[in-house]
């Protein structure tokens, strides 16, 4: 069955292995998506991983200060190098646990014993990812010439910019294991529409848990109260563009809280000292997209970076990584469980609805259903995605070789 425009899509695209094979060499490693923060790599030596499919990179910051991603494959006979989910290098590079091939921090081959004469060490580095870091956000990508920054570094400069996300430290990681496809998890992630049923906590402090005209008005007065304070963070719109212009894919949002709330706290009041441009709280919170699988949002006080990691056809983990100001200190500052408990408590219910909803697109009496208004990002982000992903049959592949 062809997807259907406004539509959910139809069962494979959730549950065939071979259609999870094409997105991720089609859309998921041509982008460009969200690594971490800079924040995470204070001193030479300290690394992390991050995995996507079955790869995993080695990110990591050298001896003179720059951050590489290295693909986590040996170039003796393909080993995975470092097995460490983070830390600080030994010795000033990482040595390959099977024969000990040594590598520096820039991936260069430091040293590997007993081969011929005519081995080539400086053609056996670690092989180098492209990386960017944007106002403190580390993005890599597998793309040998991924989608231009430009669009994406002007929006990121405004939202994450005015935010102080440069200046940030990340305050708290945690990782939920979803036991669905990736597009469920992203297709949640970009409507509201289930906020409301979903996300009582979310619900009683965000603007976009309600229906989108009581939100427009909400919306407005909140950009009032940010004007009055000299915040100004453009609205950005580009999944009708980016396919087009080449350029990396980019929105920006910004969204009301709910009156009475400064933050998302348990009570709505300050959680965190205030960041970047914000003299005091503006009762909004801004919501921004880079790529298909990296999603921020970002309040006066502190920050939420959400990565979706696709790993299997049904199986994507989600982190969650919370941003404070670089000098905030636990427990002198803020309260980490006050910090964390919006987006704990949500991304748990999430968690459960998108794992709900793929055990019923399992079924063989699924069929696609038709997209709210609530649901117009959600419905965009598949026509994108189907866009990327191009024919998907051999018949459909044939036809579009042939016109
Ligand atoms: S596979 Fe890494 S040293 Fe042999
Ligand atoms: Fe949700």
């Amino acid at each position: 069955m062809p997807p259907r425009a406004g539509y959910s899509l139809p069962r494979e695209f959730y549950t065939d292995p071979a259609i999870f094979e094409q997105d991720m060499e089609r859309m998921l490693l041509r982008h460009w998506f969200c690594a971490g923060h800079v924040s995470s790599l204070p001193n030479a030596g300290d690394f992390f991983l991050v995995e996507l499919g079955v790869e995993s990179v080695i990110v990591c910051r050298a001896a003179d200060g720059a951050v590489h991603a290295l693909l986590n494959v040996c170039r003796h006979r393909g080993s995975r190098v470092c097995v460490t989910r983070s830390g600080t290098a030994q010795g000033g590079g990482f040595t390959c646990p099977y024969h000990a091939w040594s590598y520096g921090l820039d991936g260069r081959l430091r040293a590997a014993r007993e081969m011929p004469a005519s081995f080539r060490r400086e053609e056996a580095g670690l092989k180098p990812l492209q990386l960017r870091v944007l106002e403190g956000l580390i993005f890599i990508s597998f793309a040998a010439t991924p989608p231009a920054l430009d669009d994406a570094a002007r929006a990121l400069a405004n939202a994450a910019g005015t935010h102080g996300w440069a200046n940030a430290r990340v305050a708290h990681q945690a990782r939920f294991e979803i036991h669905a496809n990736w597009k469920l998890a992203l297709e949640n992630y970009m409507e509201c529409y289930h906020c409301q049923p979903a996300h009582p906590e979310f619900a009683r402090r965000h603007a976009n848990a309600r229906p989108w005209t009581q939100a427009a008005e909400l919306e407005r007065s909140a950009h009032e109260r940010s004007s009055a304070l000299g915040i100004r963070i453009d609205n950005v719109d580009h999944y009708a563009l980016k396919a087009r212009v080449g350029q990396e894919s980019v929105s920006v949002l910004r969204s009301a809280l709910l009156p009475g709330h400064l933050t998302g706290s348990p009570d709505g009041q300050q959680v965190a000292p205030l960041m970047g441009a914000f003299p005091q709280h503006d009762g909004n919170s801004t919501y921004f997209d880079i790529g298909p699988v990296s999603d921020f949002l970002a309040y006066a006080d502190h920050g939420v970076i959400y990565r979706f990691i696709p790993r299997a056809v049904d199986r994507t983990e989600m982190e969650v990584i919370w941003l404070v100001h670089a000098d905030a200190v636990a427990g002198r500052d803020y309260d980490p469980a006050r910090l964390t408990w919006l987006w704990q408590v949500t991304s748990v219910e999430d968690k459960l609805i998108i794992e709900r909803n793929q055990e019923g697109v399992n079924s063989r009496y699924y069929e696609p259903g038709p997209y709210s208004l609530q649901e117009d990002y959600t419905s965009r982000f598949v026509a994108w995605y189907l866009a990327e992903l191009g024919p998907t049959s051999p018949a459909q592949r044939a036809a579009a070789a042939a016109r």
